[in-house]
């Protein structure tokens, strides 16, 4: 598949049209973390999707008036983000040929607290993917769900690079792995549920609100980073090489081995965030003392509590529905939540 093939057809017909559209938020375990031209990741990933946080979109589209963008995030108007969508709508107007000839209004909100620091790209960038996809059902014909998935997949990823695996249940690949039949750089593709162990299947994620608010760095200027980083080549293979044993691990169920690949893995962003020039750091003290009170929990119990970080100081737990969670919940309210800033905890699980 190439890029080719999301070109649109010439033969549209174009109407006034609103489109409302919901998609939830992912968080990686194999992580992508540098790209180059075009939104082509360095290396490929893979992410659960989550059930509860989520975006939901409304597009009015008028057709027939001047291009322009008018955004409301949670009812209040955003200029900024509607100069971003505005600037993402002028780079695919070559695969969506119908996209500059209208006016929006785009109203848009999230299930999860604003200003949380849970990045609202994915889920933002994935809800607007798909309802540019039902645009253009509207106006070029109606497509089979699979190929509207994956343009929309296509679309996303331009919009924001990991917003393209949100658009699928379960796990997701996104990039170009020898281990992965038909994976992409240019869409993801959903992971086998047959090559998945139960276990895995019935998954938490409750994610520890540790700073709420704008991070230091953004995605965009840390992926950039990643071109001078003297680590970058080394970083990038790794991550390839981790989706053999990520693909043993799933089949067989071997939760230790998952635990130590999903953790290293989180470490392994941030390693390379200290390793930049300029260094960041988006983790904060009560990211640490979280991460040791896990690992301490963890050398006393056994029991399979664990974490993994995106581009910020908030903590995802990760555990299993496999009859400890009673009491890896209990550990989470009575020794985790105090490392938050105001018991800020949002409780979502894996959807499959
Ligand atoms: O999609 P972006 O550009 O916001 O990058 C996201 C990068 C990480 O969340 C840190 C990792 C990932 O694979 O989602």
């Amino acid at each position: 598949m190439t890029t080719q093939n999301f070109l649109g057809k010439e033969n549209y017909n174009i109407s006034s049209e609103t489109v409302s559209e919901s998609c939830p938020s992912n968080i990686a375990l194999i992580k992508y973390w540098g790209k180059y031209k075009d939104q082509i990741p360095a290396n490929p990933s893979i992410s659960y999707t989550l059930n509860h946080c989520k975006t939901n979109t409304k597009v009015e589209f008028f057709a027939n008036e001047s291009f322009s963008v008018q955004t409301f995030l949670a009812g209040n108007e955003e200029d900024k983000f509607a100069e971003k969508i505005e600037k993402y709508f002028r780079s695919i107007e070559q695969y969506l040929p119908w996209i500059l000839k209208g006016k929006y209004i785009i109203k848009t909100e999230n299930t999860f607290p604003h200003s949380s620091g849970i990045a609202s790209s994915a889920s933002g960038f994935g809800a607007i993917a798909k309802c540019l996809m039902s645009l253009d059902e509207t106006f070029s014909g109606k497509k089979s769900e699979e190929e509207s998935l994956k343009k929309a997949s296509f679309l996303a990823r331009l919009g924001s690079g990991s917003a393209c695996r949100s658009l699928y249940n379960g796990l997701v690949v996104w990039g170009e792995s020898d281990e992965i039949e038909g994976s992409s750089d240019l869409f993801a593709v959903k992971y086998s549920d047959e090559e998945i162990h139960s276990v895995f299947k019935d998954f938490n994620d409750w994610v520890l609100l540790i700073h709420e608010g704008v991070k230091s760095v953004s995605s965009t200027v840390g992926h950039g980073l990643m071109n001078t980083n003297p680590y970058a080549e080394r970083r990038f293979q790794e991550a390839r090489e981790n989706f053999v044993p990520m693909k043993e691990i799933l089949k067989s169920g071997d939760m230790n081995s998952f635990i130590k690949l999903v953790e290293h893995e989180a470490l392994t962003l941030h390693a390379m965030m200290m390793m930049s020039d300029p260094a960041f750091i988006l983790m904060k003290t009560g990211t640490l003392e979280v991460i040791n009170k896990i690992w301490d929990f963890r050398r006393e119990t056994s029991l399979p509590l664990f974490f993994t970080l995106d581009a910020g100081a908030n903590v995802h737990l990760l555990f299993p529905n496999d009859g400890s969670e009673d009491k890896i919940k209990t550990f989470i309210e009575s020794e985790l939540l105090q490392h938050t800033q105001k018991n800020g905890v949002v409780k979502d699980v894996m959807k499959f």
